[in-house]
């Protein structure tokens, strides 16, 4: 049975780089209050007219180049987005349309800040089957077309950002490393907790103009309290699975919510916090797409070298979260 192993990293970041300063342009806030509560200091915004597909495409093409691959070696598109270029179709088919592909199936999965994590685990039941051998997984994200700009929005809006990541996943025999196991969990109990309710097949369209549904909503305490339990049983679920103590593992990659999410559960295993990639500071929370950013900006720095013990983890909205451990 062949191991699904990563071979090619890319990221892109839109060039507008807003800062927490200008932020105050909409918010009573203070690059203080972001700084000292989620480790943000900027984030990127795209250019309108904004397209998710094309900031992953972006990527793709990054992480295709270093695996060295065309667009048609892919056997298979998973694209992770919470915001879609459409409603509906997916920003999967405009990926694979853009791509210059005709009929290369392309499959979009909504499982927010976990859809990286979600993304993988597809990928690689796909690989080890011998279904697919060549699979291009993208998280991507524009986030500052659905930000509530008014003054009451300001506790969700301050903390997101536009980007995307990318990864190419190839089926390989004999390397000794890969994809070793991926660890999935949903909650729905607390769908409502962290949400943007509309546009809805639960609203006729003609309700939407003057409703609150558009913007985003979070019950920001909640979240934080669930993201730190569910984040840290994610890694130990992927600990003892690979049984690997939490030290023998070279670099930890966890969503970037928060930096608190991350010294929490650094705290909770006593290692340090240079065991874990971030860039929260640089991005904000990028949702599907700060997995893999982080991937490509941690390989790009020396941080990730082959042979290296590697565990992700994520939590987000639905509730979902989940973590995958791999040889990279
Ligand atoms: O990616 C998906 C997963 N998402 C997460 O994991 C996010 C989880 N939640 C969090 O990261 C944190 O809850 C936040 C960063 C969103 C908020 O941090 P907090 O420490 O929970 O702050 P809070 O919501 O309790 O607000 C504290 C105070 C409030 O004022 P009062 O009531 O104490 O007077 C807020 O009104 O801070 C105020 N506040 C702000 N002040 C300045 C809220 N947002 C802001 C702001 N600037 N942007």
């Amino acid at each position: 049975m062949p191991s699904a192993c990563i071979t090619g990293v890319g990221m892109y970041v839109p060039p507008r780089v807003v800062t927490n300063e200008e932020l105050r342009t909409w918010y009573d806030t203070s690059d203080e209050w972001i700084y000292a509560r989620s480790g943000i200091k900027e984030r990127r915004w795209a250019e309108e007219p904004a397209s998710t597909a094309e900031l992953g495409y972006y990527a793709a093409k990054e992480a295709l180049q270093a695996a060295g691959k065309s667009p048609n070696e892919i056997d298979l598109i998973i694209f992770a987005t919470l915001s879609p270029d459409l409603y509906f179709p997916g920003s999967g088919v405009l990926l694979q349309h853009r791509l210059g592909l005709e009929t290369t199936p392309a499959l979009d999965i909504r499982q927010q800040c976990s859809g990286f994590v979600y993304g993988l685990s597809i990928a690689d039941q796909y690989i080890r089957t011998g279904t697919y051998r060549t699979i291009l997984l993208v998280g991507a994200e524009i986030q500052s077309t659905w930000i509530d700009y008014n003054p009451e929005g300001r506790t969700v809006g301050v903390l997101f950002g536009d980007g995307a990541g990318a990864v190419v996943i190839e089926a390989c025999e004999g390397e000794n490393r890969g994809i070793l196991s991926t660890h999935l969990y949903s909650q729905g109990a607390y769908a409502m907790e962290l949400c943007v309710a509309e546009p809805s097949s639960a609203t006729r369209a003609h309700t939407l103009p003057g409703s609150y549904g558009m913007r985003p909503y979070m019950n920001g305490k909640e979240v934080f309290r669930h993201a730190v339990q569910r984040m840290g049983e994610a890694v130990q679920v992927a600990l003892t699975h690979q049984g690997w103590r939490p030290d023998e593992v070279d670099l930890y990659v966890l969503h970037q919510a928060n930096i608190r999410i991350v010294q929490a559960v650094a705290e909770f295993f006593s290692l340090p916090m240079e065991r874990f990639f971030n860039s929260i500071h640089k991005y904000g929370n990028t949702t599907a797409a700060s997995i893999p950013i982080c991937l490509a900006e941690a390989e790009r720095e020396g941080r990730l070298r082959r042979g290296d013990k590697v565990i992700l983890a994520a939590f987000g909205s639905g509730f979902t979260w989940g973590s995958a451990a791999l040889i990279w």
